[in-house]
C-alpha cells in the first residue's frame, strides 16, 4: 500500500491522434516572440512592480529583440493604467514593437483598455475567458453557450472599438484561457465562433492563443492538442497558433518546443520563467536550446548577467543557481572527471578548424552568454589534478607537466579535505608557492655561480659546466664546486657528495611565465631517491638554469618533510 493517496487523482484524457506528424518534426527557426514579463510574470510577484521598474524592465526587454511585449492589464490597476500611458505619451515604444494589453472579456474592461491603447502605433488587444469543464461548471457555473457568448461579445466590442479608433496597427488576441482543461472539440468551437465574429482571414489574422494556464499532462499530449487543433481550424491561415505555457509539472519548455513542432507559430514565455505558480515558460531556456542547435534565436541574450541583474532587481525574485543557462552555477565543473574532459575540451575547442562547440559537459560556450571562463572549474574535494592545474594554468600561466599533477593534486585535495571548503584560485596559487616556490627547509640555496668551462658551445663535453655554490643546511653551510654535462647535473652532483643523500632528476620541465623581456622562468622537477621515493619541486627565477636549482632544493626539502 502506497504511503501517497495517488487513487485522488485521475489521469488526464489522450487525444487519439494516432497518425500525428509532429514527432518527425524537427524546429528549424525561431518562434515569433512575445514576452509576458510584464504581465503574467507581474501579476505573480509578491511586490508588483512600480511603473518605474516596469519602464526600466520594458527598455531591457526592448534591447533583447523583443518584437511582441504584453505590457500589462491596464483595466486591472492605476498602476497598470499608468505604465501604458507613459509607455505612449513618452514614446518609449520602437515603431517595430507591439505592445499587448490583456483584458477580460467584460465590456467596461475592454472600453478602459482601449483608453489605455489610445496613441499606440501597434497594439495586440488580448481578450481572454475561462473556457475549461471546472471553470464552467464550479466557477461561473455557466454553460458552454453562455461561456462562447462571452468570447464572441467581448471579440465583437473589441473589432467595433478597433474601428472606432481607425488604427490599423491595432490587432486582436484571443485566449480560451484554461485551454489545457477544456474539451478539444470545445475549444475549437470557441475559437471558430470568435474568429467568425473577428472576421478572421489571411490578411486579417487572429492569435489564438492556446494557453497551457495549468500544465496537466506530459508535453507530447499537449503536442497532439496543438496538431489536432491546426488540422481541424476551419481556416489555418487566418489565425496565428500562439502557445503559453506554465509549468506545473516542470515541462513547460518542453510543451512549447514539442508544440512548435505541431504547429504553433508564436511562443509566449518569461524571463527565467517568471509567473503565476511554478512560471510561465522560460523564455531564455527556449531560445538558447534553439542556438545550441545551430539556429538563429532572434533574441540577444550575449549579456545574461546583466539581463540578470535588472530582472532580480525589479522583481525581487532570484534565479536559481541551477537555472538552465543562466544560474549561477549552470558552467560549473567541480568533479574531476567533468573538470578534466573541459579542460580537455577547451583545448581541442582553440585548435578545432570548424570553430563548432563540441566541448563536453558545456552544451553551449558561457562565453556567448556574457559568462566568463572564470567558474568553468572550481575546486573543491570533488576535483582532480586535471581541473587544478587547469585553475592555474588558466589564471596564473602556469603549467603544471602531467608527471607533477597527481602530486600537486594531492596537496590541494589534502585541504580540501580538511577544510570541507572551495577553493578559490588564489587559494591554490598560495599553496602552489608554499609547497614548492618558497622551500627553504632544510636545504637553502644561499649562493650559486655557473660558469663553463669551454665558452664554444660545439666543443661543450660531458663536465663541462662548472658550479660553485653556498646551501644552508641542517648542519649549518655547504660550500661546494662541483662539475657536471649542464647546471643541474652539476648540482646535484655537488649537492649528492656533501650532503650524503643520492638522488637524481628523474623528470624535468620548464617554461617562461610572461612574454616581455623580464619574463621569469618556471622549472619543476621529479627527483628519484635511492629508497624508490619520488619528490617533485618547482623554482622560478629570470634565470633558467636557477630556476631549476631551486626546484631541486624544493624537491630535496619536500622529499625530507615529515
Ligand atoms: O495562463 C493563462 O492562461 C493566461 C491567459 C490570460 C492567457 O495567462
Ligand atoms: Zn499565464
Amino acid at each position: 500500500m502506497s504511503a501517497m493517496n495517488y487513487r485522488k487523482y485521475a489521469s488526464y484524457p489522450q487525444v487519439g491522434l494516432t497518425d500525428r506528424t509532429w514527432p518527425d518534426k524537427t524546429i528549424t527557426r525561431a518562434p515569433v516572440w512575445c514576452s509576458v514579463d510584464l504581465r503574467d510574470g507581474n501579476q505573480a510577484l509578491p511586490i508588483p512592480m512600480s511603473v518605474d521598474e516596469k519602464v526600466e524592465y520594458f527598455r531591457l526587454l526592448v534591447s533583447v529583440g523583443f518584437k511582441e511585449i504584453e505590457v500589462g492589464f491596464p483595466s486591472a490597476s492605476a498602476t497598470e493604467f499608468a505604465f501604458v500611458r507613459r509607455l505612449i505619451d513618452n514614446h518609449l515604444i520602437p515603431d517595430d514593437v507591439s505592445i499587448q494589453v490583456l483584458t477580460q472579456s467584460r465590456e467596461h474592461l475592454i472600453r478602459r483598455t482601449f483608453e489605455a491603447i489610445q496613441g499606440a502605433k501597434n497594439a495586440v488587444v488580448h481578450l481572454y475567458n475561462s473556457t475549461s469543464r471546472q471553470q464552467r461548471d464550479i466557477v461561473f457555473r455557466m454553460s458552454c453557450e453562455e461561456i462562447i457568448s462571452i468570447a464572441v461579445a467581448g471579440t465583437r466590442l473589441v473589432r467595433e472599438l478597433k474601428e472606432a479608433s481607425g488604427n490599423p496597427g491595432i490587432r486582436f488576441e484571443y485566449s480560451p484561457e484554461s485551454f489545457t482543461g477544456t474539451e478539444l472539440n470545445y475549444a475549437l468551437d470557441v475559437c471558430h465562433a470568435v474568429m467568425e465574429e473577428w472576421g478572421a482571414s489571411a490578411e486579417n489574422k487572429v492569435i489564438l492563443n492556446l494557453p497551457s494556464t495549468v500544465e496537466l499532462s506530459t508535453p507530447n499530449i499537449y503536442a497532439d492538442r496543438i496538431e489536432w487543433f491546426c488540422r481541424n481550424i476551419s481556416n489555418r491561415d487566418a489565425a496565428i497558433i500562439s502557445v503559453h505555457a506554465h509549468n506545473d509539472r516542470g515541462t513547460a519548455v518542453a510543451t512549447s518546443e514539442l508544440a512548435l513542432m505541431a504547429g504553433a507559430d508564436r511562443i509566449e514565455g518569461a524571463l527565467f520563467g517568471n509567473g503565476e505558480r511554478c512560471g510561465n515558460m522560460d523564455i531564455i531556456i527556449m531560445a538558447l536550446n534553439l542556438m545550441t542547435q545551430g539556429i538563429d534565436p532572434k533574441l540577444d541574450f550575449s549579456d545574461l548577467p546583466h539581463i540578470r541583474e535588472v530582472y532580480s532587481r525589479c522583481t525581487r525574485m532570484t534565479v536559481h543557481a541551477r537555472q538552465p543557462y543562466s544560474g549561477e552555477l549552470v558552467y560549473t565543473a567541480f568533479s574531476g572527471s567533468h573538470q578534466d574532459a573541459i579542460s580537455k575540451g577547451m583545448k581541442a575547442h582553440k585548435r578545432s578548424p570548424d570553430g563548432i562547440w563540441d566541448v563536453p559537459y558545456l552544451p553551449i560556450d558561457p562565453q556567448d552568454v556574457g559568462c566568463t571562463y572564470e567558474a568553468i572549474v572550481r575546486i573543491n574535494s570533488q576535483s582532480g589534478k586535471g581541473g587544478i592545474a587547469y585553475v592555474l594554468e588558466k589564471d596564473y600561466g602556469i603549467l603544471i607537466p602531467k608527471w607533477m599533477q597527481p602530486d600537486f593534486g594531492n596537496a590541494v585535495q589534502e585541504v580540501a579535505d580538511r577544510t570541507g571548503d572551495e577553493l578559490s584560485p588564489e587559494q591554490i596559487h598560495e599553496l602552489f608557492q608554499k609547497e614548492y616556490i618558497g622551500s627553504t627547509s632544510p636545504y637553502q640555496l644561499k649562493k650559486c655561480n655557473i660558469s663553463w668551462s669551454d665558452e664554444d658551445p660545439e666543443h661543450i663535453d660531458e663536465v663541462s659546466t662548472l658550479i660553485s655554490c653556498s646551501v644552508l643546511g641542517p648542519k649549518g653551510e655547504i660550500t661546494f664546486k662541483a662539475k657536471g654535462n649542464g647546471p643541474l647535473d652539476a648540482f646535484v652532483r655537488g649537492m649528492v657528495s656533501h650532503t650524503g643523500i643520492e638522488f637524481h632528476v628523474d623528470e624535468y620541465s620548464e617554461h617562461a611565465i610572461g612574454h616581455s623581456s623580464d619574463a621569469l622562468a618556471l622549472s619543476y622537477i621529479r627527483l628519484a631517491f635511492e629508497n624508490g621515493v619520488l619528490s617533485c619541486g618547482s623554482g622560478i627565477d629570470s634565470n633558467i638554469s636557477l630556476a631549476s636549482i631551486k626546484a631541486i632544493v624544493s624537491a630535496l626539502n619536500r622529499s625530507l618533510r615529515s
